[in-house]
Protein backbone atom coordinates (compact mmCIF):
# COMPACT_ATOMS: atom_id res chain seq x y z
CA UNK A 1 0.00 0.00 0.00
CA UNK A 2 2.79 2.43 -0.17
CA UNK A 3 3.47 5.29 -2.63
CA UNK A 4 -0.03 5.99 -3.06
CA UNK A 5 -2.00 9.48 -2.41
CA UNK A 6 -3.08 9.69 1.29
CA UNK A 7 -6.01 7.93 1.78
CA UNK A 8 -9.23 7.69 3.85
CA UNK A 9 -12.44 5.75 3.67
CA UNK A 10 -15.15 3.64 5.09
CA UNK A 11 -15.25 0.24 6.59
CA UNK A 12 -18.56 -1.77 6.79
CA UNK A 13 -20.43 -4.47 4.95
CA UNK A 14 -22.01 -3.59 2.67
CA UNK A 15 -20.58 0.05 2.11
CA UNK A 16 -21.69 0.73 -1.90
CA UNK A 17 -24.42 3.20 -0.76
CA UNK A 18 -22.61 4.98 1.26
CA UNK A 19 -22.31 8.80 0.85
CA UNK A 20 -19.30 9.38 2.84
CA UNK A 21 -17.18 9.27 -0.21
CA UNK A 22 -19.27 11.90 -1.95
CA UNK A 23 -18.66 14.02 1.47
CA UNK A 24 -14.76 14.13 1.61
CA UNK A 25 -13.85 13.96 -1.56
CA UNK A 26 -15.41 17.14 -2.05
CA UNK A 27 -13.73 18.37 0.86
CA UNK A 28 -10.49 17.48 -0.12
CA UNK A 29 -10.97 18.63 -3.66
CA UNK A 30 -12.26 22.59 -2.11
CA UNK A 31 -9.22 22.35 0.02
CA UNK A 32 -6.54 21.69 -2.59
CA UNK A 33 -5.73 18.12 -0.61
CA UNK A 34 -4.39 15.50 -2.90
CA UNK A 35 -5.74 12.77 -0.79
CA UNK A 36 -8.81 10.21 -1.55
CA UNK A 37 -11.57 8.38 0.51
CA UNK A 38 -12.41 5.45 -0.47
CA UNK A 39 -14.93 2.35 0.44
CA UNK A 40 -13.34 -0.59 1.71
CA UNK A 41 -15.99 -3.27 1.64
CA UNK A 42 -15.40 -5.98 4.42
CA UNK A 43 -16.05 -9.31 4.77
CA UNK A 44 -15.74 -9.95 8.94
CA UNK A 45 -12.44 -12.75 8.49
CA UNK A 46 -10.89 -9.84 6.75
CA UNK A 47 -11.18 -7.10 9.63
CA UNK A 48 -7.87 -8.40 11.38
CA UNK A 49 -5.55 -8.79 8.18
CA UNK A 50 -6.98 -5.18 7.53
CA UNK A 51 -5.47 -3.69 11.11
CA UNK A 52 -2.82 -5.75 10.52
CA UNK A 53 -1.62 -3.86 7.26
CA UNK A 54 -3.40 -0.55 8.75
CA UNK A 55 -0.40 -0.94 11.33
CA UNK A 56 2.40 -1.36 8.62
CA UNK A 57 4.45 1.60 8.42
CA UNK A 58 3.73 2.24 4.62
CA UNK A 59 0.51 2.35 4.93
CA UNK A 60 -1.27 5.44 3.37
CA UNK A 61 -4.54 5.41 5.45
CA UNK A 62 -4.53 7.90 7.67
CA UNK A 63 -8.22 8.24 8.60
CA UNK A 64 -11.30 6.10 8.70
CA UNK A 65 -15.29 5.79 9.37
CA UNK A 66 -16.17 2.96 10.21
CA UNK A 67 -20.07 1.57 9.51
CA UNK A 68 -22.61 -1.36 10.13
CA UNK A 69 -21.56 -3.85 11.45
CA UNK A 70 -18.39 -3.08 12.58
CA UNK A 71 -19.14 -0.33 15.04
CA UNK A 72 -18.42 -2.06 18.36
CA UNK A 73 -16.65 -5.14 16.48
CA UNK A 74 -13.45 -2.72 16.02
CA UNK A 75 -12.82 -1.20 19.19
CA UNK A 76 -10.68 -4.71 20.17
CA UNK A 77 -8.31 -3.29 16.88
CA UNK A 78 -7.67 0.34 18.51
CA UNK A 79 -5.61 1.42 21.07
CA UNK A 80 -7.56 3.97 22.67
CA UNK A 81 -10.94 5.97 22.82
CA UNK A 82 -12.08 8.99 23.65
CA UNK A 83 -13.82 9.76 26.35
CA UNK A 84 -17.68 10.14 24.29
CA UNK A 85 -16.78 6.76 22.49
CA UNK A 86 -15.95 4.78 25.74
CA UNK A 87 -18.75 5.60 27.27
CA UNK A 88 -21.10 4.92 23.93
CA UNK A 89 -18.99 1.70 23.24
CA UNK A 90 -19.66 3.08 19.80
CA UNK A 91 -17.04 3.88 16.71
CA UNK A 92 -17.61 5.77 13.50
CA UNK A 93 -14.51 7.24 13.10
CA UNK A 94 -10.72 6.10 13.23
CA UNK A 95 -8.06 8.54 13.66
CA UNK A 96 -4.05 7.29 13.13
CA UNK A 97 -1.46 9.52 14.67
CA UNK A 98 2.09 9.51 13.63
CA UNK A 99 3.18 6.38 14.90
CA UNK A 100 0.25 4.20 13.43
CA UNK A 101 -1.36 4.38 16.75
CA UNK A 102 -5.64 4.20 16.19
CA UNK A 103 -7.97 6.58 18.22
CA UNK A 104 -11.74 5.22 18.02
CA UNK A 105 -14.08 8.61 17.67
CA UNK A 106 -17.64 8.65 17.44
CA UNK A 107 -19.26 11.78 15.84
CA UNK A 108 -22.44 10.19 15.37
CA UNK A 109 -23.54 11.73 18.80
CA UNK A 110 -21.76 14.86 18.97
CA UNK A 111 -22.84 15.48 15.14
CA UNK A 112 -26.79 14.76 16.10
CA UNK A 113 -26.58 17.18 18.92
CA UNK A 114 -25.02 20.01 16.11
CA UNK A 115 -27.64 18.75 14.32
CA UNK A 116 -30.23 19.82 16.88
CA UNK A 117 -28.39 22.78 17.95
CA UNK A 118 -28.95 24.08 13.98
CA UNK A 119 -32.59 23.17 14.12
CA UNK A 120 -32.87 25.44 16.94
CA UNK A 121 -33.83 22.68 19.31
CA UNK A 122 -32.64 22.23 22.93
CA UNK A 123 -33.23 19.11 24.32
CA UNK A 124 -32.85 20.37 27.89
CA UNK A 125 -36.16 19.15 29.81
CA UNK A 126 -38.06 18.06 26.57
CA UNK A 127 -40.01 14.90 26.10
CA UNK A 128 -37.90 12.37 23.62
CA UNK A 129 -39.54 9.44 22.02
CA UNK A 130 -37.68 7.18 20.33
CA UNK A 131 -38.28 4.47 17.67
CA UNK A 132 -35.69 1.95 17.30
CA UNK A 133 -33.03 0.14 19.21
CA UNK A 134 -29.92 0.12 16.65
CA UNK A 135 -26.72 2.00 16.74
CA UNK A 136 -28.16 5.23 15.91
CA UNK A 137 -30.63 4.79 19.00
CA UNK A 138 -27.22 4.23 20.82
CA UNK A 139 -25.35 7.23 20.20
CA UNK A 140 -28.40 9.60 20.49
CA UNK A 141 -29.09 8.30 23.67
CA UNK A 142 -25.67 8.17 25.09
CA UNK A 143 -25.30 12.04 24.00
CA UNK A 144 -28.75 12.71 25.38
CA UNK A 145 -27.80 11.55 28.46
CA UNK A 146 -24.17 13.20 28.81
CA UNK A 147 -25.24 16.53 28.24
CA UNK A 148 -25.45 19.06 31.20
CA UNK A 149 -29.35 19.76 30.80
CA UNK A 150 -30.82 16.50 29.91
CA UNK A 151 -34.58 15.17 28.40
CA UNK A 152 -37.01 14.97 30.95
CA UNK A 153 -37.52 11.56 29.46
CA UNK A 154 -36.86 9.11 26.65
CA UNK A 155 -39.16 7.05 26.18
CA UNK A 156 -37.91 3.97 23.81
CA UNK A 157 -39.95 1.19 21.82
CA UNK A 158 -38.56 -1.49 19.82
CA UNK A 159 -40.18 -4.18 17.80
CA UNK A 160 -37.67 -6.47 19.58
CA UNK A 161 -38.21 -5.43 23.11
CA UNK A 162 -34.81 -7.68 24.26
CA UNK A 163 -32.89 -5.22 21.82
CA UNK A 164 -33.70 -2.35 23.90
CA UNK A 165 -33.61 -3.35 27.11
CA UNK A 166 -29.99 -4.64 26.32
CA UNK A 167 -28.93 -1.21 24.78
CA UNK A 168 -30.25 0.70 28.06
CA UNK A 169 -28.79 -1.86 30.23
CA UNK A 170 -25.41 -1.54 28.56
CA UNK A 171 -25.11 2.22 28.40
CA UNK A 172 -26.92 2.07 32.21
CA UNK A 173 -23.08 0.86 33.44
CA UNK A 174 -21.34 3.93 31.84
CA UNK A 175 -23.70 7.17 32.56
CA UNK A 176 -26.98 7.73 33.78
CA UNK A 177 -29.59 6.26 32.00
CA UNK A 178 -32.86 7.03 34.60
CA UNK A 179 -34.47 9.50 32.71
CA UNK A 180 -34.92 6.46 29.65
CA UNK A 181 -38.12 4.25 29.62
CA UNK A 182 -38.83 1.23 27.78
CA UNK A 183 -42.30 1.07 26.53
CA UNK A 184 -43.68 -2.41 25.17
CA UNK A 185 -45.58 -0.56 22.35
CA UNK A 186 -45.74 2.50 20.11
CA UNK A 187 -49.03 3.34 21.60
CA UNK A 188 -47.08 3.90 24.83
CA UNK A 189 -44.84 6.64 23.39
CA UNK A 190 -46.39 8.80 24.26
CA UNK A 191 -46.16 11.01 21.18
CA UNK A 192 -49.01 13.14 21.57
CA UNK A 193 -47.22 14.70 24.63
CA UNK A 194 -43.54 14.35 22.83
CA UNK A 195 -41.15 17.33 21.87
CA UNK A 196 -38.95 15.33 19.80
CA UNK A 197 -39.83 12.10 18.05
CA UNK A 198 -36.89 9.97 16.51
CA UNK A 199 -37.31 7.29 14.12
CA UNK A 200 -33.67 5.27 14.12
CA UNK A 201 -35.46 2.09 12.28
CA UNK A 202 -35.09 1.80 8.79
CA UNK A 203 -39.07 1.90 7.67
CA UNK A 204 -39.20 4.66 5.02
CA UNK A 205 -36.09 3.39 3.66
CA UNK A 206 -36.75 3.38 -0.34
CA UNK A 207 -40.19 2.78 0.46
CA UNK A 208 -42.22 5.87 0.52
CA UNK A 209 -45.76 4.11 1.94
CA UNK A 210 -43.79 2.73 4.69
CA UNK A 211 -44.54 4.28 8.43
CA UNK A 212 -45.16 3.24 12.04
CA UNK A 213 -46.76 6.14 13.18
CA UNK A 214 -50.37 7.04 13.38
CA UNK A 215 -50.16 10.20 11.75
CA UNK A 216 -53.20 10.79 14.69
CA UNK A 217 -50.89 11.57 17.35
CA UNK A 218 -48.41 14.00 16.00
CA UNK A 219 -49.04 17.50 16.41
CA UNK A 220 -47.88 20.99 15.69
CA UNK A 221 -45.53 21.52 18.70
CA UNK A 222 -43.16 19.25 17.81
CA UNK A 223 -40.06 17.84 16.20
CA UNK A 224 -40.32 15.22 14.02
CA UNK A 225 -36.60 13.58 13.18
CA UNK A 226 -36.42 10.89 10.94
CA UNK A 227 -32.89 9.10 10.34
CA UNK A 228 -33.60 8.10 6.83
CA UNK A 229 -32.90 10.27 4.14
CA UNK A 230 -33.56 8.02 0.80
CA UNK A 231 -36.24 9.65 0.06
CA UNK A 232 -35.43 12.44 1.65
CA UNK A 233 -39.30 12.87 2.90
CA UNK A 234 -40.07 10.18 4.20
CA UNK A 235 -44.30 9.45 4.89
CA UNK A 236 -43.68 9.81 8.45
CA UNK A 237 -42.22 13.55 7.45
CA UNK A 238 -44.63 14.44 5.06
CA UNK A 239 -47.47 13.71 7.52
CA UNK A 240 -45.16 15.64 10.46
CA UNK A 241 -45.56 18.64 8.13
CA UNK A 242 -49.10 18.09 7.21
CA UNK A 243 -49.68 18.28 11.16
CA UNK A 244 -48.06 21.07 11.19
CA UNK A 245 -44.97 19.48 13.04
CA UNK A 246 -41.09 20.70 12.42
CA UNK A 247 -39.34 17.91 10.18
CA UNK A 248 -35.81 17.25 9.97
CA UNK A 249 -34.23 14.10 7.95
CA UNK A 250 -31.32 12.15 8.68
CA UNK A 251 -28.87 14.62 5.86
CA UNK A 252 -28.40 16.70 8.80
CA UNK A 253 -27.06 13.74 10.99
CA UNK A 254 -25.13 12.58 8.50
CA UNK A 255 -23.34 16.01 7.33
CA UNK A 256 -22.56 16.95 10.93
CA UNK A 257 -20.85 13.45 11.66
CA UNK A 258 -18.62 13.72 8.37
CA UNK A 259 -17.60 17.14 8.99
CA UNK A 260 -16.70 16.00 12.84
CA UNK A 261 -14.86 13.29 10.89
CA UNK A 262 -12.99 15.34 9.02
CA UNK A 263 -12.21 17.63 11.55
CA UNK A 264 -10.71 15.02 13.72
CA UNK A 265 -8.55 13.72 10.59
CA UNK A 266 -7.29 17.11 10.11
CA UNK A 267 -6.11 17.47 13.58
CA UNK A 268 -9.01 19.29 15.02
CA UNK A 269 -8.95 22.33 12.28
CA UNK A 270 -12.24 23.35 10.90
CA UNK A 271 -13.46 23.20 8.04
CA UNK A 272 -13.89 26.58 6.19
CA UNK A 273 -18.06 27.41 6.43
CA UNK A 274 -18.23 28.02 2.22
CA UNK A 275 -16.76 24.67 1.86
CA UNK A 276 -19.51 22.99 4.69
CA UNK A 277 -21.76 24.65 2.12
CA UNK A 278 -20.68 23.16 -0.58
CA UNK A 279 -20.40 19.66 0.63
CA UNK A 280 -23.89 20.01 2.46
CA UNK A 281 -25.25 20.83 -1.52
CA UNK A 282 -24.05 17.79 -2.45
CA UNK A 283 -25.19 15.74 0.06
CA UNK A 284 -28.48 17.42 -0.49
CA UNK A 285 -28.41 16.54 -4.31
CA UNK A 286 -26.24 12.94 -4.26
CA UNK A 287 -23.75 13.98 -6.68
CA UNK A 288 -21.23 16.12 -7.43
CA UNK A 289 -21.53 20.03 -8.22
P1 LIG B 1 -28.82 1.45 12.84
O1 LIG B 1 -27.50 0.95 13.31
O2 LIG B 1 -28.76 2.28 11.60
O3 LIG B 1 -29.61 2.12 13.92
P2 LIG B 1 -29.88 -1.26 12.89
O4 LIG B 1 -28.95 -1.62 13.99
O5 LIG B 1 -29.93 -2.14 11.71
O6 LIG B 1 -29.65 0.19 12.32
O7 LIG B 1 -31.33 -1.13 13.53
C1 LIG B 1 -32.44 -1.06 12.75
C2 LIG B 1 -33.64 -0.73 13.62
O8 LIG B 1 -34.77 -0.71 12.76
C3 LIG B 1 -33.92 -1.77 14.70
O9 LIG B 1 -34.40 -1.10 15.83
C4 LIG B 1 -35.01 -2.62 14.04
O10 LIG B 1 -35.86 -3.28 14.95
P3 LIG B 1 -35.49 -4.75 15.51
O11 LIG B 1 -34.46 -4.56 16.56
O12 LIG B 1 -36.78 -5.29 16.03
O13 LIG B 1 -35.00 -5.54 14.32
C5 LIG B 1 -35.79 -1.55 13.33
N1 LIG B 1 -36.65 -2.07 12.26
C6 LIG B 1 -36.28 -2.45 11.02
N2 LIG B 1 -37.37 -2.85 10.31
C7 LIG B 1 -38.45 -2.68 11.12
C8 LIG B 1 -39.85 -2.89 10.97
N3 LIG B 1 -40.37 -3.34 9.82
N4 LIG B 1 -40.66 -2.59 12.02
C9 LIG B 1 -40.14 -2.12 13.18
N5 LIG B 1 -38.83 -1.90 13.38
C10 LIG B 1 -37.99 -2.18 12.37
Amino acid sequence: MSAEKPTYGIIGYPVEHSLSPLMHNTAFEELGVAAIYKLFPLQEDELPQFFIDLRKKDCPVFGLNVTVPYKEKVIGQLDSLTPFALKAMWVNTIVMSGERKMIGHNTDGPGFLAHLAELEFSPGGKRVAILGAGGTTRAIIASLSLIPERPESILLYNRTAGKAEALVRDLGQRMDVSHVHLVPSIDDLNIELADLLINTTSVGLKDPQACLIDEERLHSDMLVYDVVYDPRETKLLRIAQEKGASVANGLGLLFYQGILSFQHWAGGQELDQKIKNKIRKVLETGKSL
